[in-house]
């Protein structure tokens, strides 16, 4: 298995010297490349699934890196030891992430930077850790194939933020750039198509995605 373009982007925004704690490893490719940068990065890879933490065995094995990556079976931030200062949470949905902070909220006030990259509600996620002790240090887009991911770095800290902000990202508002563009034209048209699709009963919502377009066109067009 080869790591594809969304884990390596996530890999290379984790920094030298950190201890990372991988929730949902799954094959453990994040974890290999992690410990393959040579910097110093210490990891424990785990999992809720015994099948999936067995594969993340076996591709460790094969890279003969036991020493340097601890897996642990576990659910959520249940596996987190003392000196973990980073939590990676990614390819899993929006509600599932918050759900498994939510489950341990004494250890998420420990932990100084989350990695988080969920695969939907971002602007749930992003509400959810601002409300609970971070805020958004980093947000960056990566385009895997024909999809493109938002990842978002939180970090212990506070910072007020705009409904717009909260909708875009307030990093991504600043940065914007191609990927920003092209990833809200999507939203876009995907509000238009949901639009054609609703019933006449559903006046309401029509109007709050007919709102979010029109901000969406605001943002992308200058
Ligand atoms: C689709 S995989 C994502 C793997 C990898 N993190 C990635 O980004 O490609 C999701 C993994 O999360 C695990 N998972 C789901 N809920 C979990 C939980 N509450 N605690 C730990 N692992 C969980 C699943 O068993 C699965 O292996």
């Amino acid at each position: 298995m080869k790591l594809n373009t969304r884990l390596k982007k996530i890999g290379d925004l984790v920094e030298a010297n950190s201890f990372c704690l991988d929730v949902g490893c799954d094959h453990a490719l994040l974890d290999i490349y992690l410990v393959k940068q040579n910097k110093d990065i210490q990891v424990i890879a785990s999992d809720i699934a015994e099948g999936p933490l067995e594969q993340a065995k076996k591709n460790i094995q094969r890279e003969r890196l036991e020493e340097k990556i601890q897996t642990k079976l576990g659910d959520g931030l249940s596996t987190y030891e003392e000196g973990v200062d980073t939590v990676i949470l990614s390819g899993m949905g929006g509600r599932n992430m918050i759900g498994i902070c939510k489950n341990d909220f004494k250890i998420m006030k420990k932990i100084k930077t989350f990695i988080v990259s969920p695969n939907n509600y971002q602007e749930d996620v992003k509400r959810f850790f601002c409300k609970n002790g971070f805020y958004l240090l980093n947000e960056e887009f990566v385009k895997d194939g024909k999809f493109i991911y938002q990842i978002l770095i939180f970090q212990k800290g506070k910072k007020k933020y705009s409904k717009k902000e909260y909708f875009f990202g307030p990093v991504f508002l600043q940065k914007k750039g191609p990927l920003f563009r092209e990833y809200y034209l999507r939203e876009y048209k995907s509000r238009e198509i949901l639009i054609s699709l609703l019933p006449g009963n559903y006046k309401f919502k029509k109007m709050q995605l007919q709102k979010e377009m029109k901000m969406i066109q605001n943002e992308i067009e200058d």
